[in-house]
């Protein structure tokens, strides 16, 4: 193997560029070049590429976003989109492709695997919805991000006495959510895995504040509903008068965390030499602190839950 690609899919998490930059020194210290393609499968498709020397990815390590930009491509689903890109891989002599995004990306990488091209994923989303990997790159940096904003807006709610309603991403899942909630101290967590029963909360604000607790704060996973739909029905079910605070696209911003830089170089470095080894369709996982290899399907084929422990603490530490 001596020349390997390299692109990033789908939305961006911090610690992308971390991710590439270990593939290419890896591939490097194993004697072997590196193309950067752009824009994802968009990129690839066109044939928008540049080699990556060691330079290219020096002071990028901190960054946040992806050098290589990102895109959702539907062009690339279709059977003429994917010939393109194996076209553009061909004409630049790549042996192997290493892609790096969430289960969308993969679906994709799967497709050009089927075809011929060796392809190993590496899973880069702040809703860490990966199943086959406890984590992913950017989850961490994102959770620590929601938590700092939510750290502020508890200042202010308990000095008012007020209730918060904070909303998150996570379209359809809500780790994001959780691991805000548990670390920041809310009340209550809505996440879309879970049936939201409007009554029980209001009942549970209202004992809590019988109880004594001037102040409250909900955090809600943007793919239930907006946080506005949520101050309506809390005003209608329960009279609560809550404020609301969107955190949107700040949290896939900013530079990544020391546990998201370790792992992203972690993954670029293993995602390679499995190559070396003659692995492909493949993503990189982590488990318990350990690389390893899934197939790509385990990334959408079966679902990734909650931890029930932590959907638990929420309720039990919020008394
Ligand atoms: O990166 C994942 C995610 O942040 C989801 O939680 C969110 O719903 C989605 O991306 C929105 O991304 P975009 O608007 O870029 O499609």
């Amino acid at each position: 193997m001596k020349r390997i690609a390299v692109l990033t899919s789908g939305g961006d998490s911090p610690g992308m560029n971390a991710a590439v930059r270990a593939v290419v020194r890896t591939a490097l210290y194993h004697g072997m070049e590196t193309i950067g393609v752009m824009r994802g499968f968009e990129g690839l498709m066109d044939g928008d590429c540049m080699t990556l020397d060691r330079a290219a990815v020096g002071g990028i390590i901190h960054r946040g976003g992806t050098i290589l930009r990102t895109a959702r491509s539907e062009r690339f689903k279709t059977e003429a989109g994917q010939r393109a890109a194996l076209v553009q891989m061909e004409n630049r002599k790549v042996d192997a492709l290493v892609v790096i995004g969430g289960d969308g990306s993969f679906r994709g990488a799967l497709e050009l695997e089927k075809k011929g091209l060796p392809v190993i994923g590496i899973p880069g989303t702040i809703d860490n919805d990966i199943a086959g990997t406890d984590v992913t790159i950017g989850y961490d940096t994102a959770v620590n991000t929601a938590l700092s904003a939510v750290q502020k807006l508890r200042d202010t709610a308990s000095s008012h006495d007020r209730l918060f309603i904070v909303e998150v991403m996570g379209r359809d899942a809500g780790f994001l959510a959780l691991e805000v909630a548990v670390s920041s101290g809310a009340e209550y967590v809505v996440v879309p895995e879970i049936q939201l029963d409007i009554a029980k909360m209001c009942d549970h604000l209202h004992y809590s504040r019988k109880r004594g607790k001037t102040h409250s704060l909900i955090i809600l996973a943007e793919g239930v509903m907006s946080a506005h739909e949520l101050k309506n029905r809390l005003q209608d079910t329960g009279g609560y008068d809550a404020r609301v605070t969107v955190l949107g696209y700040i949290q896939r911003g900013g530079s990544p965390s020391s546990f998201d830089t370790v792992l992203a170089s972690r993954m670029g470095a293993f995602a390679v030499e499995s190559l070396l080894e003659g692995k492909s369709g493949s993503m990189v996982c982590s488990i318990c602190g350990q690389m390893t290899l899934c197939p790509l399907e385990d990334a959408w084929k079966s679902p990734k839950h909650l931890n029930p422990e932590l959907l638990a603490l929420v309720e039990k530490l919020s008394v």
